[in-house]
């Protein structure tokens, strides 16, 4: 039986093809964290003294991130912060895994719930025209949703749970399309739009997703068990696809096009510069539009509800 190539003495439970090695669970854990660690400091994330909030949504990437993230940086304070989407079964398993999390973590958990703070849930946008993209009306309100949640946690930083898998993918996507402003926005650290709010950091980028799974199995972490049933991730799902054939031939693809991509990115802001940001009328924040993409989907359900005498 082959031993683990770190500590000599486990037995191997994990190939990790890229890095030609093979470890056990107690050496796969040390070296997803010690990895998760390098991360933040390569590319300055956060200090050991700042206050991080963790977008946690119960899945097997934030769970790992805030898990890993406890161990990498014992002093560091962190906050989960978890969105309740009002997705019928979906949500409320969802929050009760993070909830498991953070009480095992013992980490400050706070809960934005848009019924209760919106009147509205994920699912009224069905009876809008993005009845098919609710997916994507999804990530648009999320990422309101987050920097308000940020705000009221008063942390500087925000982490997410994006990983290896994720960022390639949407890179590959954008940079094919030509979006080339979208493309960097696509970074490891992305500053704040305006001042008050909080950096965005992707501790995970160089996560591949399948780690993360096993870091939360090995590491026995409460994850969701049920996929949204909303769920639409085509177009990316092609270009994750792709990575994957290429993967086959060289486990170390997605490293290698991430860190074509990190090259890239600064020379393309350079040639592209940012849209000029004024603020969004409604709300105020920071938007390239009179009134931003948030505001305009919120106001299509709640038109509907008015028309319809519907209150939540
Ligand atoms: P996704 O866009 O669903 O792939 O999620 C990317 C990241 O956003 C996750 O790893 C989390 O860090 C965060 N996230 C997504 N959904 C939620 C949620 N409902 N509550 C808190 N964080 C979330
Ligand atoms: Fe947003 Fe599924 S979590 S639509
Ligand atoms: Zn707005």
């Amino acid at each position: 039986m082959p031993y683990c190539r770190m500590c000599g003495s486990g037995t191997v439970v994990v190939h990790i093809s890229y890095a030609k090695l093979y470890l056990c669970q107690k050496c796969f854990l040390e070296f997803y964290v010690k990895r998760v660690k390098r991360t933040v400091e390569e590319f300055k994330m956060f200090r050991e003294d700042d206050v991080v909030g963790v977008a946690v949504s119960g899945g097997k990437d934030s769970a790992a991130l805030l898990h890993s993230l406890h161990n990498a940086f014992p002093k560091l304070e962190l906050k989960a912060l978890h969105l309740n989407l009002g997705i019928p079964e979906y949500s409320e398993h969802c929050e009760s895994k993070v909830k498991t999390l953070t009480k095992i973590l013992d980490i400050e958990l706070q809960t934005y719930d848009i019924r209760k703070e919106l009147g509205l849930t994920i699912e009224d946008f069905k009876k809008t025209k993005f009845k098919r993209k609710i997916c994507s009306v999804c990530g648009t309100i999320k990422r309101h949703i987050f920097e308000e949640m940020a705000k009221r946690a008063q942390v500087r930083v925000l982490a997410t749970g994006h990983n290896l898998d994720d960022v390639t993918s949407v890179m590959l996507n954008t940079f094919l399309n030509g979006q080339w402003t979208q493309l960097t926005r696509i970074k490891p650290i992305l500053p704040p739009l305006t001042e008050g709010m909080a950096y965005k950091v992707k501790p995970l980028i160089r996560s591949p997703e399948n780690e993360n799974l096993l870091y939360c199995l090995y590491g026995e972490l409460p994850i969701r068990t049920i996929g949204c049933p909303n769920s639409d991730t085509a177009g990316i799902k092609k270009y994750a696809k792709m990575l994957e054939k290429f993967s086959e031939e060289d486990p170390n693809f997605k490293h290698l096009l991430l860190n074509r991509f990190l090259e890239l990115i600064p020379l393309m802001e350079e040639k592209f510069p940012k849209p000029t940001i004024t603020r969004c009328r409604i709300c105020n924040f920071p938007s390239s539009n009179e009134v931003c993409a948030y505001c305009k989907r919120i106001s299509l359900v709640k038109g509907y509800q008015t028309r319809n005498n519907i209150v939540k």
